[in-house]
């Protein structure tokens, strides 16, 4: 199986990494420390998970012990929705840069297609709120090409963008984007946005490759399944003597996506890690590829505000 995706400039980076959304301060530092020694490279934070601060001090501590090198290391950050002003996006770097300790990223996304005011929290309201006509993803795109250009991160991409809104970035953006980072597992395939990147050179990286069943309750449906529980899973994980969380890595890996699992627990953070060494079959491929459900867990509703200017169909652009 591929481990790395590489980049034009010769750039590699690990497709399994660890996911820091939901890693609470307190336990974030001992889970980054724990997946540096287990052999992972690859770090996956953002400045809204509020826990940067954290991570930056773990990666500082396994640098200075030694355990690995800055070059070693892949570190994608993204920038916040209230940063999308020209003047706010290379302070919004720069914050994050001081927070994880380090003088450059491997690589900055745009975490959504909205924009809020500087400073705006939830609740939301209309007010707080600030519409893609009036700040375009293209000016806020061209200050990531600036922080590209100057090497405060290495390689620029997105996040939770729509083909259409990639397509956009491709005609018009003078760097094009080399990343989209998407809910993906097998409740939600999007085989379409794979096929779409691939032919693009965009790669993909799947979040929530779990399903994310500790997502806050504001982002549950009362009605879910839980993916981990799949009995589909959990069938191939035992013929191959693996968990279901190995089933659903090695699926999206084998699929050519990247992978950014989330755990704070040190067994199952080796236990993703050792996903990279199961090999799935064609007919379990296929299996897993009957599961879809079009089931988009983190589906942007919070941005969906009445009297607002984001709605649902016009952010996956449906
Ligand atoms: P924990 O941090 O206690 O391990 P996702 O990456 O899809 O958001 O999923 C993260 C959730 O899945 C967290 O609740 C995490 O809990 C849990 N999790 C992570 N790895 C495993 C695993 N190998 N088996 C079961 N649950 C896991």
């Amino acid at each position: 199986m591929v481990t790395t995706f590489k980049f034009k400039n010769g750039d590699q980076m690990p497709i399994l990494g660890l996911g820091t959304w939901k890693s609470a301060p307190g336990d974030v530092y001992k889970a980054v420390k724990a997946a540096i020694a287990a052999g992972y490279r690859h770090i996956d934070c953002a400045h809204i998970y509020g826990n940067e601060a954290e991570v930056g001090h773990a990666l500082s501590d396994a640098f200075s012990e030694g355990v690995v090198t800055r070059e070693q290391m892949w570190i994608t950050s993204k920038l916040w929705n209230d940063s999308h002003a020209p003047e706010d996006v290379r302070p919004a770097l720069k914050e994050t840069l001081s927070n994880l300790q380090l003088e450059y990223l491997d690589l900055y996304l745009i975490h959504w297609p909205v924009a809020l005011k500087k400073g705006a929290t939830f609740p939301l309201t209309p007010e707080k709120l600030v519409s893609l006509e009036v700040l375009p993803i293209l000016i806020t795109w061209s200050e990531m090409e600036g922080l590209a250009d100057e090497g405060l991160c290495r390689h620029i991409g997105v996040s939770n963008f729509s083909m259409a809104k990639l397509q956009d970035l491709l005609e018009n953006a003078r760097l094009k984007p080399e990343m989209n980072q998407i809910e993906l597992h097998p409740y939600l395939q999007q085989t379409s946005m794979l096929d779409f990147c691939e032919e693009n050179n965009i790669y993909l990286t799947a979040y929530s490759p779990l399903g994310s069943a500790d997502r806050p309750d504001s982002l549950k449906a009362d009605d879910e399944p839980v993916l981990l529980e799949n009995p589909t899973i959990a069938t191939i994980a035992k013929h191959h003597g693996a968990t279901p969380a190995q089933v659903l890595l090695s699926w999206a890996m084998q699929r050519g996506t990247a992978v950014i699992p989330k755990s704070v627990n040190p067994d199952r953070i080796k236990q993703n890690l050792a996903a990279a060494d199961l090999s799935l079959t064609a007919a379990d491929m296929q299996t897993i590829a009957e599961l879809d459900l079009n089931r988009r867990y983190v589906d942007g509703t919070f941005w969906q505000v009445d009297g607002g200017p984001y709605t649902l169909a016009a952010l996956w652009d449906l």
